[in-house]
């Protein structure tokens, strides 16, 4: 945020919606946010909410109001948000007189979440507003979910009468298929299955949404997107951080759960999906929940042979030293927690029978990088030999950093030699469309407030993925002895490659 103050005495301008602005204008509503003391509010939530407050896609009228166990007033609710966004680069271009105007729209009720106290003083409050919509972010522990889903309906806070009320659920979504159809119950028996928003932030990055323009928005890419053409697909999901404050927590999810049961699964759909019938909610989300139904779930004898697990061991990143995860400030030594997991996944329709889908993710690898590369075939004749590698074509859709997507294919290296070099053409979305893209959690928040559901999860995909992750966990929960060791900033460990090398192919390096 800039932090000029403002030039003149005039009074802060509002913030209000700007005719012809980028972004949608979201309906008026107060936004409830659950946890408003916590992390996720005030990296996340609130840059997300002044970034579009300042590119004015929130109704004169919007309010925002977190709930939350401390004893704040309403001036140190704010103090301490914004703290999150100067330091958040997303309202970098926002000025001091914009957050003033922002901030007033803020207010903090104090309060136990399981309380049917909190409940009644929340209704006064929201009835004391100028607007009937109502959208609650649960941005809370899991274990409380059920209690608020529950407390707001008691309240009569789950009613549409002349307004609409919805709720935003963050992952996890349960531990397993067991306590995510539970959840699922839980919440359908206090809200309809359109009123409730389960998140997962990957699907709001632009990049990620772009796989479907790329894909469906193109005459010349989905008629080789099949097993007749491709080779293999890999999806890669790699972090320089470990664990760091989130040692509780990632001890009892790792990174299967952590990153494999939503983020990396919802990359595969999209890159695997059939077209959708229209871009409608139900219709891309009905697509991909097949793609999860044609993965079968794995034996535990194919469990050992197709996942990889790991956990870094001390090393550097970018030159300086770490410590390995077991020696992590509040890890259990014998943790069998994973930090890096790779695993082969077959999609067994039509489409796909035969293609390998093979995913890795971890922590403490040597950088960030996030992409799906689409492996091609081999040329039925190699007519151009030459030393080195024969290429191939890979269309890599790289979702961060530098983002964009390339194309890999074989050219004649100039010289009398007949030798075929790979080379690539580039598209990057900071050349072509010059600013920033909008956050992933301002795109659904904004989403969620124009009743738009198509980038959240429905029950029956949330399911869906589990019937894959369960036997997965089960499988490992009865093996034993320690889990292979890499070493911080390396690629991962070596079993990885193996994973792949055994069908003759390779994992693209993360550290090129
Ligand atoms: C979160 C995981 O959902 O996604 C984190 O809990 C992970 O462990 C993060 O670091 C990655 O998100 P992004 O947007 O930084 O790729």
């Amino acid at each position: 945020m800039e932090t000029k103050a403002p030039i003149s005495d005039e009074p802060v301008r509002e913030i209000v919606a700007a005719p012809g602005a980028a972004l949608p204008t979201a309906d008026p509503c107060v936004i409830v946010i659950f946890g408003a003391s916590g992390d996720l509010t005030q990296r996340k939530l609130i840059p997300a909410l002044f970034h579009l407050a300042c590119e004015g896609c929130l109704a004169p009228t919007f309010r925002i109001l977190g709930v939350g166990l401390p004893a704040m007033d309403d001036e140190a609710f704010r103090a301490h948000l914004k703290e999150g966004v100067v330091e958040s680069p997303e309202t970098a271009h926002c000025t001091e007189d914009e957050w003033t105007s922002f901030s007033r729209h803020i207010s903090f009720l104090a309060g136990d979440f399981g309380s049917a106290e909190t409940m009644s003083r929340l209704v006064q409050a929201l009835e004391a507003m100028p607007v009937e919509n109502h959208l609650f972010y649960l941005a809370t522990a899991p274990s409380v979910v059920p209690t608020l889903a529950q407390g707001l309906a008691a309240a009569g806070l789950n009613r549409q009468v002349r307004n609409w009320s919805r709720i935003i659920v963050e992952k996890p979504f349960g531990r397993d298929l067991e306590t995510a159809r539970k959840l699922n119950a839980v919440l359908a028996q206090h809200f309809e299955e359109d009123q409730i928003y389960r998140i997962d932030h990957y699907l709001g990055k632009e990049t990620v949404q772009n796989i479907l323009f790329f894909r469906f928005g193109n005459a010349l890419f989905e008629p080789v997107w099949n097993r007749d053409h491709v080779e293999y697909v890999e999806i890669t999901a790699a972090e320089p951080l470990g664990v760091g404050h989130r040692a509780a927590y990632y001890q009892e999810a790792g990174a299967l759960r952590d990153m494999v049961a939503n983020h990396m699964l919802q990359l595969l759909a999209l890159t695997a999906m059939e077209a959708p019938a229209s871009f409608d909610a139900d219709s891309v989300r009905d697509r991909k929940t097949d793609v999860w139904r044609s993965i079968h779930p794995m034996a535990p004898d194919q469990v050992r042979v197709r996942t990889v697990r790991g956990q870094y061991g001390a090393g550097a990143i970018d030159g300086d030293a770490v410590p390995g995860w077991l020696s992590e400030q509040g890890v259990a030594p014998d943790t069998q927690a994973e930090t890096y997991v790779a695993l082969q996944l077959q999609v067994e329709n039509w489409r796909w029978a035969g293609v390998p889908f093979y995913l890795r993710t971890g922590k403490r690898l040597p950088r960030q990088l996030t992409e799906i590369a689409v492996h091609f075939r081999h040329p039925p004749l190699t007519l151009f030999s030459g030393a080195g590698e024969k290429p191939t074509n890979v269309i890599s859709l790289r979702i961060q950093p530098d983002e964009g997507i390339s194309l890999v294919f074989g050219a004649k290296q100039p010289g009398a030699e007949r030798k075929a070099v790979p080379v690539s053409m580039d598209f990057r979305y900071r050349s072509a469309f010059g600013a920033n893209p909008p956050s992933a959690y301002a795109v659904l928040l904004l989403d969620a407030m124009r009743g738009d559901a198509t980038l959240f999860t429905r029950h029956d995909g949330v399911e869906a993925q589990w019937r894959i992750i369960t036997p997965i966990e089960d499988a490992w929960a009865s093996m034993d002895g320690p889990l292979p060791q890499y070493p911080a900033g390396t690629e991962g460990p070596t079993a990885a490659d193996d994973l792949l090398s055994r069908n003759g192919h390779r994992w693209r390096k993360i550290d090129p």
